[in-house]
């Protein structure tokens, strides 16, 4: 008996070496052969002025009840580097979709953190996946940049090889600087997935409902200018807290409607304008308000919806099968949130069904995660 344990355990251990020794030779790969594939160092290029900064101008938009003006000498003066910020992508996502047999793309696009991967991996263990839902092909990207921290980017890159799922770009990250995962976001879709149906924008501490989603995509995505989402009416400016800005920068003390940036959704035949304009308004250091200018310059109309939860939702299986976003949950409270509400059966509601706990790869097999 205690010999019988001694040898269970032994092979244990052994087996467990054999997986390190395997998952540091891995490491080691993909560090060497992201080196090799390094391009030559940015800083041997001087940044030129590029044709987008030099033509983007102060603006005065209306929405027929107000105009707003963006001053570019005051953006320029206050936050030069989200004027001219010449969008360079270190890592591109991949796709499973078959060539041959093209569906609809609906891209769930996250905004991360490099230093989040407990919220990535519990979003990919859940609605994060690349497939098919109901005819429409349904691919996450998480829109991120970079840190000083070299532990956190090579998660980033050994994460961008596993999952294939990651859209990276040199800048560093920081609060105003969200605004440029907004604009290259932008540059990006339009010359890289020019033919995306519908673009669904949030963060990494969220529940996503993609069948939700394609529901409702079905049922309200036929006008090609209309952004959805849970629309903010004129809001008032902040002069302190996070979302602090200046009078010198932006006097007026009202922004034009925007969506909130827990989570909206955008058709694919807006993205040429939306991109337009990114290259010509000055860039708000707010990423919300400044998609708000960006629809408004393009001329886009919004409806509102309340089946965004952009501040959370008390949990109830039933209405989280409707939701198609509840901002505020834990990676933790995700993957039981998700069986539960898979296991739910409501009157009306959307079927759970072919929702399954994901297999994911880990090491070199699958891991199928565990329910609590
Ligand atoms: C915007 O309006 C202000 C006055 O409110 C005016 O001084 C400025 O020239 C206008 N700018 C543009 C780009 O039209
Ligand atoms: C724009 O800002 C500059 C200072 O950066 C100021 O001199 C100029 O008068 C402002 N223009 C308008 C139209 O407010
Ligand atoms: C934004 O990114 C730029 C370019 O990487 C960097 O210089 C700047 O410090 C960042 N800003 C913040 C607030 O982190
Ligand atoms: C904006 O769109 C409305 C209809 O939604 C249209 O009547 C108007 O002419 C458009 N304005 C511009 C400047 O394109």
């Amino acid at each position: 008996m205690g010999a019988n344990v001694r040898k269970r355990f032994l092979s244990l251990i052994s087996a467990m070496l054999v997986s390190i020794a395997m998952l540091l030779t891995r490491s080691w790969i993909i560090r060497q052969q992201g080196n090799k594939h390094q391009s030559p160092s940015p800083h041997l290029n001087p940044t030129l002025p590029t044709p987008n900064s030099l033509t983007r101008d102060s603006a005065n938009l209306s929405d027929g009840l107000y105009t707003y003006h963006l001053n570019m000498s005051q953006f320029q003066s206050d936050f030069p580097h989200l004027q001219t910020y010449k969008c360079s992508v270190t890592l591109t996502p991949q796709t499973e979709q078959e060539l041959g047999n093209p569906k609809p793309v609906v891209i769930m696009a996250i905004k991360s953190h490099p230093r989040s991967g407990a919220r990535r991996q519990a979003a990919r263990r859940t609605w994060a996946w690349e497939e098919e839902v109901e005819g429409y092909w349904v691919k996450t990207i998480f829109l991120i940049a970079q840190t000083e921290v070299s532990g956190q980017m090579e998660l980033v890159a050994l994460e961008s090889r596993e999952f294939g799922d990651i859209l990276q770009w040199d800048f560093n990250e920081g609060h105003h600087n969200l605004s440029l995962k907004e604009r290259c976001f932008l540059e990006w879709l339009d010359s890289e997935v020019p033919e995306v149906k519908f673009i669904f924008k949030g963060d990494d501490d969220e529940y996503v409902n993609p069948r939700a989603v394609v529901h409702f995509i079905k049922e309200h995505g036929s006008s090609p200018n209309t952004l959805h989402g849970h629309l903010l009416r004129h809001s008032t400016v902040m002069r302190s807290t996070k979302y602090a800005i200046s009078k010198t920068l932006y006097s007026f003390d009202k922004y034009p409607s925007f969506l909130s940036g827990g989570g909206f959704l955008f058709p694919g035949t807006s993205v040429k304008y939306l991109h337009e304009v990114a290259q010509k308004i000055p860039v708000f250091p707010l990423d919300d308000v400044y998609f708000g200018f960006l629809a408004l310059a393009a001329n886009l109309t919004y409806r509102h919806d309340r089946r965004f939860y952009v501040s959370g939702l008390a949990f109830n299986a039933c209405k989280y099968q409707e939701a198609l976003v509840v901002h505020g949950i834990d990676p933790e409270r995700l993957i039981n949130i998700w069986t539960e509400v898979q296991r739910a059966q409501c009157q009306g509601g959307q079927r759970g069904g072919s929702f399954t706990l994901k297999s994911f790869p880990c090491g070199n097999h699958m891991c199928t995660p565990k329910l609590s």
